[in-house]
């Protein structure tokens, strides 16, 4: 029996479309269904030349032209990599064609686009996924069922830190990285919105009411700090409080003297349990073995199969969560409650720079022994600059 095939288009060559592209190509005979990538399209196609080239040796169409992919009536599905000011239109855009969409996270930098992608989806009631591929994986859903089925105790506080160091290029490498505001979006771009976005909100996942929702963020407390030359702010020390009544804590930095994958951590009454980017781990209060489980997520498989059933109108599987757009605006509204704090700047006294001449990266020494003090105690400083500089002191 032949196998079903979904013809897809990738809107963007370059930066992570191009990881998107090549998972799509590399995809087949790993899910029940094959995705073939018919359609490509960037405006910038003359910075991609050799990509152009061999993807065309591929047999796929490429074009400049959004419109050509939306136009093309072969296309089913359309996944969209591109920079978060356009994530609302260009989705939006897309249902009205007759695709479903896998857009990019997070959904979008604020709730007024998020709002009408919803609407959208509603109205032509094609599916609409997000690409947070963290909570595809089976074993998110399995250890949200045990937390909610108590076997760990109540759950006390939520937290994730994480450190990804970020260099001169990370801010350049367009025109977007590190703004607020781009071309008249509130787009709120931040460790909280883009690279740690994930585990923000696999946090809200885990402190969610049922096992296929996030906890809404209701008020945020804490400090944001900007030790880049950039608008927004590149490190967040802040707590959220829920309507699910879990704290959550994010201590995330792209400053960090170190590099730390991002570490959650759910403090239950009975447990403590650490989901690092390979494993969970349980540790029992009592004598109860520790238990580890492998994740399984880093190949992007979960979300694509995801992806596939939903374009097809198969339920969600019983093991598998897929990042709805329901799931994706809790996300939303933590970012503009974070976006609401004043951003503090750090003193270039308490700042280091490394590779001086070239892609000069900046860091705030100590900050990540703070961090793992205030994840490990539950703690989060109520002045993370006033503890920086006493520890600089
Ligand atoms: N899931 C993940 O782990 C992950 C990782 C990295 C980035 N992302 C997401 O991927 C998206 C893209 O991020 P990026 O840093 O690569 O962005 P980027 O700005 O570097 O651009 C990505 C591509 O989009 C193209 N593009 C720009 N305008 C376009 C338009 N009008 N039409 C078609 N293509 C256009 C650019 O030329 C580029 O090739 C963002 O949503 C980001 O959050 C996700």
């Amino acid at each position: 029996m032949s196998r079903n095939k979904i013809n897809i288009g990738v809107v963007g060559i370059g930066g992570y479309a191009e990881s998107i592209t090549n998972l799509v190509l590399e995809s087949n005979d790993k899910l029940d269904t094959d995705f073939a990538l018919i359609a490509v399209c960037d405006p910038a196609l003359d910075q991609f030349t050799d990509r152009v080239k061999q993807l065309k040796q591929q047999g796929i169409q490429v074009s400049d032209n959004y419109d050509d992919l939306l136009n093309n009536p072969d296309i089913q599905a359309i996944w969209l990599p591109v920079p978060h000011h356009l994530h609302a239109s260009f989705s939006i855009r897309a249902l009205e064609a007759g695709k479903a969409v896998m857009c990019e996270k997070p959904a979008a930098g604020n709730l007024a686009e998020v709002d009408s992608m919803i609407d959208a989806e509603t109205k032509t009631k094609l599916p609409l996924l997000i690409g947070f591929q963290e909570i595809y994986d089976p074993n998110t859903l399995l250890l949200k069922k045990r937390l909610l089925n108590n076997d760990f105790g109540k759950i006390q506080t939520v937290s994730c830190r994480a450190s990804w160091p970020k260099k001169l290029s990370y801010y350049n490498r367009n025109q977007w990285a590190g703004k607020a505001v781009f071309n008249d979006h509130i787009i709120n771009d931040s460790p909280v919105t883009n690279a740690m976005g994930h585990f923000a909100n696999l946090c809200l996942f885990f402190a969610g009411p049922s096992p296929k929702q996030n906890a809404t963020p209701l008020s945020v407390q804490g400090q944001t700090l900007r030790a880049h030359n950039i608008e927004n702010f590149d490190t967040a020390s802040i707590t959220a409080t829920t309507d699910t009544n879990i704290p959550i804590t994010l201590l995330l930095t792209h400053a960090g003297d170190q590099l730390l994958n991002p570490v959650i951590m759910i403090h239950c009454d009975n447990a403590i349990i650490t989901r690092t980017l390979e494993q969970i781990t349980i540790e029992y209060k009592d004598s109860t073995p520790t238990e580890t489980i492998n994740l399984i997520l880093r190949d992007r498989i979960p979300m694509l199969q995801g992806f596939a059933d939903a374009i097809q109108n198969h339920p969600a599987r019983d093991n598998q969560i897929w990042a709805t757009l329901n799931i994706a605006r809790k996300h939303v509204q933590l970012i503009e409650l974070v976006s609401q704090l004043p951003i503090t700047s750090v003193p270039n006294t308490l700042i280091a720079h490394t590779n001086k001449d070239t892609d000069r990266g900046t860091i705030i020494p100590n900050l990540m022994n703070i961090f793992e003090q205030a994840q490990l105690s539950q703690q989060r400083p109520e002045s993370l600059l006033e503890t920086i500089e006493s520890a600089h002191n």
